[in-house]
Order: C-alpha cells, then sequence, then structure tokens
C-alpha cells in the first residue's frame, strides 16, 4: 500500500508540474485529492490492514497528500504570474514612441482665398473698404438704382430684418457708402458676407464677395477690360483665356459677365462648363450716371467701373470643389487640404 500511495504521489505531482493552465490544474485536483479522487480511493482500504501498520501507512499518506497540495500550490503561483507577464507584455506602452504631432490649426480656406484675391487687387493700388451686413434698403437696392418694384429686386431672394432693413443681398452698397463717404478718386475692393435665401449645391445662404470700384476721370471700358484680365491672369495664370459678355445690371451701363476659359478642359467644353468652353467668373460694368446722382458725384465730370465677384464661386473653379456647402461643415479632411 505504502508503494501505491507513493506511486500515486508521484505520478500527480508529475502531471500538476506539467499542467498548462488553471483549468487543467483544477482537473488534477479533483482527480487526486477529491472526494473521488485516487489518494482518496486508496485510503480507504486502509481499515482492512494490521492496526500496526496504520500509523506508518497514515503517515506516508498524509506526506503524499501534502507533497500533492505543495506541487498544486506551486503550480498555480507559476500559471498565475505567467499569466500577469503575458498580460502586461501585451498592454506595454513604448514610452521610446515619438508623440503624435497635435494640428496647429489654421485659416479657414475662404480666409485665404480673400486675401490672396485683396493681394492681387492691392497690387494693382485698390485698397480694403467695408460695409455692415444688415443694411439698409436705401443701400442696398436705392441708391444702387434699383427702385421699389424694379423687376431687378426679384433677381436676389432677400432677408429681410425689418421694414426698410435688409440682409445686404450683395457687397455693392458698399460702392455707395465709400462714395457717400469720399470724394473722388475711389479705388476700393470691399471684401465681405451676403445673404440670400438660397442653398443647394452651388448656393449657401451666406456667402462671400468681393466688391471692386474705380471712379477717376477719364476712366473707359478698356480700364475695366484691362484690370479684370490682369486680375484673372494673376489668379487663374496667364493663360488663361478671358471674355467679356454683354449682360445687365442697374447700377452699370453698360454691364458685361466675366468668363475665363474652363479651368477643367481648358476650353474644349466638358461638364463643368455644360459645353461651352467658358464659366462666369464675375459681373462688371461702367457705373450708371445714375448712381453718381444719389451720391453726389457729378456724372460729367468722373466715370468709373465696377465689379463684384463671389469668393466661394472662384474657389470652387480653382481648386475643382463641386460642394459650397464644404465651406461651412468644417470637416478636418477638408480643411486641412488648405493653409
Ligand atoms: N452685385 C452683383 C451681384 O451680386 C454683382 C455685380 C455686378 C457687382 C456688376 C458689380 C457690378 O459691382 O458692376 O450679382
Amino acid at each position: 500500500m505504502i508503494d501505491r500511495l507513493q506511486a500515486i504521489g508521484a505520478q500527480a505531482v508529475e502531471e500538476i508540474r506539467a499542467a498548462g493552465d488553471t483549468a487543467a490544474l483544477e482537473a488534477l485536483r479533483v482527480r487526486y485529492l477529491g472526494r473521488k479522487g485516487e489518494l482518496t480511493a486508496c485510503l480507504k482500504g486502509m481499515g482492512r490492514l494490521d492496526p500496526a501498520e496504520r500509523p506508518r501507512v497514515g503517515k506516508v499518506a498524509n506526506e503524499v497528500k501534502a507533497a500533492i497540495e505543495a506541487a498544486l500550490a506551486e503550480r498555480r503561483e507559476a500559471l498565475r504570474a505567467a499569466e500577469l507577464e503575458r498580460r502586461l507584455a501585451g498592454e506595454a506602452v513604448d514610452v521610446t514612441l515619438p508623440g503624435r504631432r497635435g494640428h496647429g490649426g489654421g485659416l479657414h480656406p475662404l480666409t485665404l482665398v480673400v486675401r490672396e484675391l485683396l493681394d492681387i487687387f492691392g497690387q494693382m493700388g485698390f485698397s480694403v473698404a467695408e460695409g455692415p451686413e444688415v443694411e439698409l434698403e436705401y443701400y442696398n437696392f436705392e441708391a444702387l438704382n434699383i427702385p421699389q418694384d424694379h423687376p431687378a429686386r426679384d433677381m436676389q431672394d432677400t432677408f429681410f430684418v425689418a421694414p426698410g432693413v435688409v440682409l445686404r443681398t450683395h457687397t455693392s452698397p458698399v460702392q455707395i457708402r465709400t462714395m457717400e463717404a469720399q470724394k473722388p478718386p475711389v479705388k476700393i475692393v470691399a471684401p465681405g458676407k451676403v445673404y440670400r435665401c438660397d442653398s443647394d449645391v452651388t448656393h449657401s445662404p451666406m456667402f462671400h464677395q468681393i466688391e471692386g470700384l474705380l471712379v477717376d476721370r477719364d476712366v473707359t471700358f478698356a480700364d475695366l477690360k484691362g484690370v479684370l484680365t490682369e486680375f484673372v491672369h494673376r489668379y487663374y495664370g496667364p493663360d488663361t483665356g478671358v471674355r467679356f459678355r454683354p449682360s445687365f445690371f442697374p447700377f452699370t451701363e453698360p454691364s458685361a459677365e466675366v468668363d475665363i476659359q474652363c479651368v477643367l478642359c481648358r476650353g474644349s467644353g466638358c461638364r463643368v462648363c455644360s459645353g461651352t468652353g467658358w464659366l462666369e467668373i464675375l459681373g462688371s460694368g461702367m457705373v450708371d450716371p445714375a448712381v453718381y446722382g444719389f451720391v453726389d458725384y457729378d456724372p460729367e465730370e468722373v466715370q468709373g467701373f465696377a465689379f463684384g465677384m463671389g469668393v466661394e464661386r472662384i474657389a470652387m473653379l480653382k481648386y475643382g470643389i463641386d460642394d459650397i456647402r464644404l465651406f461651412f461643415e468644417n470637416d478636418l479632411r477638408f480643411l486641412r487640404h488648405f493653409g
């Protein structure tokens, strides 16, 4: 019996040392020490022993049990340590890795475009003027030769704020405010936000315009063409074709819209230019003498030209952006392309 006990003990200790995980270890404990375990079964035979033998066998049985328990405890501790080691290795942080660079922020693409456009006109001698976004109907319409009930008021879907007060629908009222405030010569560009009740992929209820006004003695349509052609060549490149197409605005006579050669197909015709090869980029014209009447300039003494352009449209054409809403969604993936 002593041999049998020692054999069980030796085998148990060997198997316990080889146990791969805590579940296997628990199965071994049950198998050897459990109520129906091998050691227990063996000890049940003690009753049949010669009473003189029992103390010796009992001592060996206790030793074997203690050895199995010690082996279990040792293996349990080894497995726990290994598991902890594995977890720590999995969660390890490499503190020597370089940190992720934070985004420093930057100017909005529209701000960059406005600055670039103002720079070009600045180099041609224009200074910057500004006016209010909440504007009197008088400046937004009347003084620009757009009387009440004139059909041209329908061209612009106006937001009304109060009787006689609107959100300006264009930057043209800055022309009037500037001429009211100073005598000729005048040579300004006026950037700013404008508002129209309109919204789709190419229209936003708030957008930006830059207005231009030059009034002096002996200014002709040739000056208008020269300045605007130079502007196109500086902004879109010296090889870009330009054409002046007759148009109508109540505050200019004659009026012209300026087209540039399609930036995508270079004039051969594509989806962007609707097959025409041309893209409209701004409105312009010689200041209508009726406008001078509102600001006390003498049309016999001075002449001038004016122009107005949509900044988003100019930027969309330059960068091939096909949805105006991208400017206002503040998606960093879009904004980071610029600046
Ligand atoms: N104010 C016009 C608009 O918003 C654009 C414009 C056209 C401005 C001709 C001008 C001009 O100064 O001469 O549609």
